[in-house]
C-alpha cells in the first residue's frame, strides 16, 4: 500500500475521535499530545493505539503470515484436501518459532481457515478435496513475540470460470478500496461505505455478519469494522490504529447460515463467496499494511 498524504477538512471528523466536526473542536488549537489520544481512546471505545515497539512486532508477525500464504498458494491445486494445507501451515507456523492463533480459539479445532467456493469464512479444514476450478480462501492469523496478524486471500485451484474469477477480481478490490480509506480524517463507516459501495455496483453483495476487528496485542479487539456503511460515521481513525479489513463478497445475495460444526458460514444461496483480508495501521499521513500484498 502506497502511503498518501491527507488533509483533516474543517467539516471532516476530528481527528481526535471527539466526533464533532474538526473546526468545532481541535482545529487552531494545539494537537492533542499522544498520551491524550490514547487515553481518549482507551476510555471511549477501548481501542488500544500501538506505538511503533508494538507496531514492528506486529509487523515481523506480518511477515510470517504472508510467507505461509506463499507456501499455501504453491501448494494448492486439484486433488489436495484442506487438511493438507492446514497441516502445511501448521508445521510452517511451529517451525518459525510462532503459534497459529486458530488453534482452541473459541474451541476452534484446526490452525488455519479454508473456505472453498460457496464457503464465506471460518471453513474448518477436513477430507474436503479441492476441485479444478475452485476458488479456495486460506486465512492465517499467527503470533509470533505475542503480537497478532492476519491476513488472507482467495485463490484459483487449476483454471477458474468466469463467476471465479468475477468474485475474486470484485472481493480484492474491495480491500484496496477500503484500504485507500482508512487515513485519518476519515471514519470507519467511510471503509465500509467504499466497500460496499463498489461491491453492489458490481452485481454483488457484502456479508453483514463478520467484520474487520483491531488485532495486535489479541486476535479480535475492539473496533468492529464493517464492510458496508454511510460516509463519516463511527469512530474517527487516528494514527496508531490497527485493524483488519476483510471484506466477504458474495456473488448472489448476502444471506449465510451456519453449518451443524457451528463454525462454517456458507451463502444460503449456494453461490460463490471470495474474501481479502490485511492487517492495516492508520498513520499520520495515510494507511500502512502491516501484511503488505497486492
Ligand atoms: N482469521 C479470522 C478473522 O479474520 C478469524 C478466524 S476465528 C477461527 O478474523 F477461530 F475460526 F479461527
Ligand atoms: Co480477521
Ligand atoms: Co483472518
Amino acid at each position: 500500500m502506497k502511503m498518501k498524504t491527507v488533509k483533516v477538512g474543517r467539516n471532516d471528523p476530528c481527528p481526535c475521535g471527539s466526533g464533532l466536526k474538526h473546526k468545532k473542536c481541535c482545529l487552531g488549537k494545539s494537537a492533542p499530545g499522544i498520551v491524550e489520544l490514547e487515553e481518549t481512546y482507551a476510555r471511549k471505545y477501548r481501542i488500544r493505539l500501538k506505538k511503533s515497539v508494538d507496531i514492528e512486532g506486529i509487523r515481523k508477525a506480518g511477515r510470517l503470515v504472508l510467507d505461509t500464504l506463499d507456501l499455501l498458494e504453491s501448494e494448492i491445486k486439484p486433488g489436495i484436501t484442506t487438511d493438507d494445507l492446514n497441516t502445511l501451515a501448521h508445521a510452517f507456523t511451529i517451525k518459525n518459532g510462532a503459534t497459529p492463533a486458530p488453534l482452541k480459539y473459541r474451541g476452534f479445532p484446526k490452525s488455519i481457515c479454508v473456505s472453498v467456493n460457496e464457503v464465506i469464512c471460518h471453513g474448518i479444514p477436513g477430507n474436503r478435496v479441492i476441485s479444478d476450478g475452485d476458488i479456495v480462501n486460506v486465512d492465517v492469523t499467527s503470533i509470533l513475540d505475542g503480537y497478532y496478524a492476519d491476513a488472507n486471500k482467495t485463490f484459483f485451484a487449476g483454471t477458474p470460470g468466469p463467476d471465479a474469477r468475477k468474485i475474486v477480481d470484485v472481493a480484492r478490490e474491495c480491500l484496496r478500496r477500503g484500504m485507500s480509506a482508512a487515513e485519518p480524517g476519515n471514519t470507519i463507516g467511510d471503509i465500509g461505505w467504499h466497500i460496499q459501495t463498489y461491491a453492489e455496483a458490481q452485481g454483488c453483495s457484502v456479508v453483514r455478519e463478520f467484520v474487520g476487528h483491531g488485532v495486535g496485542f489479541g486476535f479480535h479487539e475492539a473496533p468492529q469494522v464493517p464492510h458496508f456503511g454511510h460516509k463519516g460515521t463511527g469512530i474517527g481513525l487516528v494514527p496508531g490504529m490497527v485493524f483488519t479489513i476483510e471484506p466477504m463478497i458474495n456473488l448472489g445475495k448476502k444471506e449465510l447460515r451456519i453449518l451443524d460444526d457451528n463454525w462454517t458460514a456458507v451463502t444460503k444461496d449456494g453461490r460463490l463467496s471470495a474474501q481479502f483480508e490485511q492487517t492495516v495501521l492508520v498513520t499520520e499521513n495515510g494507511v500502512e499494511s502491516l501484511t503488505p500484498y497486492e
